[in-house]
């Protein structure tokens, strides 16, 4: 792969350095998208900034899935962490890709989504009821961590005593598919990934001596029997779906709230009428995503606009960017859950055959525990730290936040 050039610098500065965005992405990537439609990522391809521009190239048939090349970028050859990406659903092609991800689709159906969200409303009052009026709360730890975890638990068939161990060991390896690792955390990240696949292989060992009534068996007996995934193929989608399905929907849980509160008349407005509670979520989505991008590789030359993307090159799209697109949004850094502008498939969730596959199950979690939240503890004060979801790639982390039922 050659080095991204600067055609763009040319003409309206230098462009951003990883660190620059990852310290105020929105306002680095607002200054851009009004230059110009894509900059170069300090090295690491191009970002692509435009709501249009991401519609229109994500599923491009001259860009495709990421492979190992990420991974290779980031100095990573070899170990679970690359075979995260060369065994893994995210980062393949076509007819693998297809092999990958459809014993996965049905589970997560949207149907079945709408039939737990009972459950989730009962798991989110349940996590509600534990705290004492006049109690201060880890937020993060205590319900946005918890109703995700014990949701993907439930589908795949995990004990629930496991939470803290597989939700730490997602939350560290989900770094992976971030900016917010230096080569000195890889061996950490690695043994963390390692220590995931251990704890997959452990729960598929035991389904293969004892199939069960659940989804890992199913899984388990159908990919075997049929043939169609590799031993390494089979528990790099487990994890795929452990990762998938734990950290991006705490920071988005966590994010939704911060939001609200700081808005207060929004947060009332949403108490006193259930029927906010999915424009909140879809707003929350787009002026906080907790995921900020998706990346794909050019496979031959582009021309966006006059920026030449070369092939080869990593192909970005800040999603985090295009859901401030002024041309799309009125007023883009306003949350606003009364907005009418929101277009019909969330760009947060991707597009095309990667769109995300626990889309349903995420909406129901947010929807559900923003609606428990909203009908039990309207109340609910924000103190401390204001939350955040920092990064400007990929998964993004997840800070501290703290509220107060008050007496
Ligand atoms: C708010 C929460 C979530 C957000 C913002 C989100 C966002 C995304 C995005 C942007 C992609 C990549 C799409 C693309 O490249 O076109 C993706 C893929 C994926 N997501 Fe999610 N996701 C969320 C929750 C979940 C949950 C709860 C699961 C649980 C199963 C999940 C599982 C996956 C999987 C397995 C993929 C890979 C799909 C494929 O490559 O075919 N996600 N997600």
């Amino acid at each position: 792969m050659s080095h991204a050039n600067s055609t763009v610098s040319l003409s309206t500065g230098a462009p951003p350095t990883i660190a620059e965005l990852e310290a105020d992405p929105h306002g680095v990537m607002r200054h851009w998208r009004a230059l110009t439609p894509a900059i170069p990522h300090d090295g690491y391809g191009f970002l692509i900034l435009r709501a249009t521009d991401v519609d229109r190239l994500i599923n491009d048939a001259r860009l495709r899935p990421l492979g190992t090349e990420l991974a290779r970028l980031r100095g990573i050859t070899e170990g679970t962490l690359f075979e995260f990406f060369s065994e893994g659903m995210l980062t393949a092609d076509g007819a693998v890709h297809r092999r990958r991800r459809s014993p996965f689709t049905r589970a997560f159906a949207a149907r079945l989504m709408t039939e737990l969200r009972p459950q989730l409303r009962r798991s989110a009052e349940s996590l509600i009821e534990a705290w004492e009026p006049g109690e201060t709360i880890d937020f993060v730890a205590g319900f946005a961590s918890r109703l995700p975890a014990q949701a993907i638990a439930g589908l795949l068939g995990l004990p629930l005593r496991d939470i803290p161990r597989f939700t730490e060991l997602a939350y560290s390896a989900s770094r992976l598919l971030s900016f917010s690792y230096a080569p000195e955390d890889i061996p950490g990240m690695e043994a963390d990934m390692t220590g995931l696949r251990t704890y997959a292989e452990e729960l598929l060992a035991d389904r293969r001596a004892a199939p069960r009534d659940d989804f890992l068996s199913t899984f388990l007996h159908d990919a075997e029997q049929e043939g169609e995934l590799s031993p390494a193929e089979i528990v790099v989608q487990v994890i795929t779906m452990i990762i998938g399905g734990t950290d991006t929907t705490r920071g988005a849980m966590a994010s939704q709230l911060a939001s609200l509160l700081q808005h207060r008349a929004q947060w009332q407005a949403v108490c006193r009428d259930p029927a906010l509670v999915r424009p909140a979520v879809n707003e929350a989505l787009r002026y906080e995503p907790s995921v900020a991008s998706t990346s794909r590789l050019a496979q031959e030359d582009i021309d966006l606009d006059g920026v030449k993307l070369p092939a080869g090159q990593l192909i970005t799209f800040a999603l985090i960017s295009a859901l401030r697109d002024e041309r799309v949004y009125k007023d883009p850094d306003v949350f606003d859950i009364h907005r009418t502008d929101h277009v019909r498939l969330h760009p947060v969730f991707g597009a095309g055959p990667h769109r995300c596959l626990g889309e349903a199950l995420a909406r129901a979690e947010l929807e559900e525990g923003l609606a428990a939240l909203a009908a039990r503890v309207p109340d609910l004060e924000m103190v401390g730290e204001p939350f955040s979801l920092r990064g400007h790639f990929g998964i993004r982390r997840v800070g501290a936040m703290r509220v107060r039922r008050p007496h």
